[in-house]
């Protein structure tokens, strides 16, 4: 092991984190691009399935609250393309690796919203899951992602609070409003639970990962804190997940739950889910039709540049 290995290998001990001017294997910097990349277009990729109702939301309040948790994902997208880009790769370089489908993003973006429903429930579950995941990664080892991690948190926690509150309303009102509800809960559920990745037995990338201290928990272990926390969750709001086997265990202190269909996830990631095409389509577009935002953000940049110069 060289000196440099030794180096890092002791931070990664003594959890100190790694920084971007500090020396990293390539293997790390490769898992770290490859993890915050897609994180990072999922943020912007998940702004589109919610932001498909913000013209149908049901009152001026919800509209608004959905107004900024859409905007909050895209700055999240921008937190974690500059993460990134401290590890030396180019933002253009990924956006346009995503558009292409060379990277990827999270599966649950390429699911349809049927419904208003959708709506709390995307809020409650499925950034009630994020949050599982990210505020691990508040400790992950690499500084930069650590500290993105810490602010996205706190928004992501506004995130599931409005979703549930939403949940909640619709609960409490007409029957009709309840099995909308339910519905959404229904086609939501298992996805939202394949957000953790396969289980541990079936990933590949995880052992180096841990090592790295870049994941601190398995997948298995945080898809069983989610279902922890929102199993009771449910039940508060009168509803069920769709899982027969679903079961409190007394003697581990979890809840019990059923085999997940991993084949179903693989369609999705394979390009195969309902909404594969459309997203990578609206995306492509916004792209397009943003190029002369970027040329004028650019060509005014170059003008201060001058005119600075100019002036000293
Ligand atoms: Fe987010
Ligand atoms: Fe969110």
């Amino acid at each position: 092991m060289t000196s440099q290995q030794q180096r890092f290998e002791a931070s990664i001990a003594r959890e100190c984190a790694i920084e971007p001017q500090d020396w990293m294997p390539d293997d790390y910097r490769k898992t770290l691009v490859r993890q915050i990349g897609q994180h990072a277009h999922s943020e912007v990729v998940g702004m589109l399935p919610e932001g498909n109702w913000l013209t149908r939301a049901p009152t001026l309040n919800r509209k608004a609250i959905l107004l900024a948790k859409v905007q909050d994902e895209a700055g999240h997208g921008l937190y974690l393309y500059s993460a990134a880009e401290t590890l030396g790769c180019a933002r253009e370089d990924l956006y346009q690796k995503m558009l292409e489908g060379r990277m990827k993003y999270s599966s649950i973006f390429n699911y349809p919203t049927l419904s208003w429903a959708d709506i709390p429930v995307i809020g409650w579950l499925v950034d009630g899951a994020a949050i599982v995941n990210q505020v691990a990664l508040c400790r992950t080892s690499y500084g930069p992602y650590a500290r993105a991690m810490v602010k996205i948190c706190k928004e992501e926690s506004f995130h599931q609070r409005q979703g549930y509150e939403a949940c909640m309303a619709l609960a409490q009102g007409s029957e009709e409003q309840r099995q909308m509800l339910q519905d959404a809960i229904n086609r939501f559920w298992w996805p939202s639970l394949m957000m953790f990745g396969p289980n541990d037995d079936n990933s590949p990338n995880s052992a180096k990962s841990l090592a790295w201290k870049i994941k601190r928990h398995t997948n298995d272990e945080l898809r069983q804190r989610f279902v922890d926390n929102t199993i009771p969750q449910v039940e508060m709001l009168g509803m069920t997940v769709p899982d027969p086997a679903l079961a409190w265990d007394e003697a581990s202190g979890h809840y019990r739950f059923g085999e997940i269909d991993w084949s179903e996830l693989n369609e999705v990631i394979h390009g195969r889910g309902q909404c594969n095409h459309e997203r990578i389509d609206a995306k492509q577009k916004a792209w397009e039709r943003g190029a002369w935002v970027r040329e004028a953000a650019l060509a005014y940049a170059e003008k201060q540049q001058r005119q600075r110069e100019h002036a000293a």
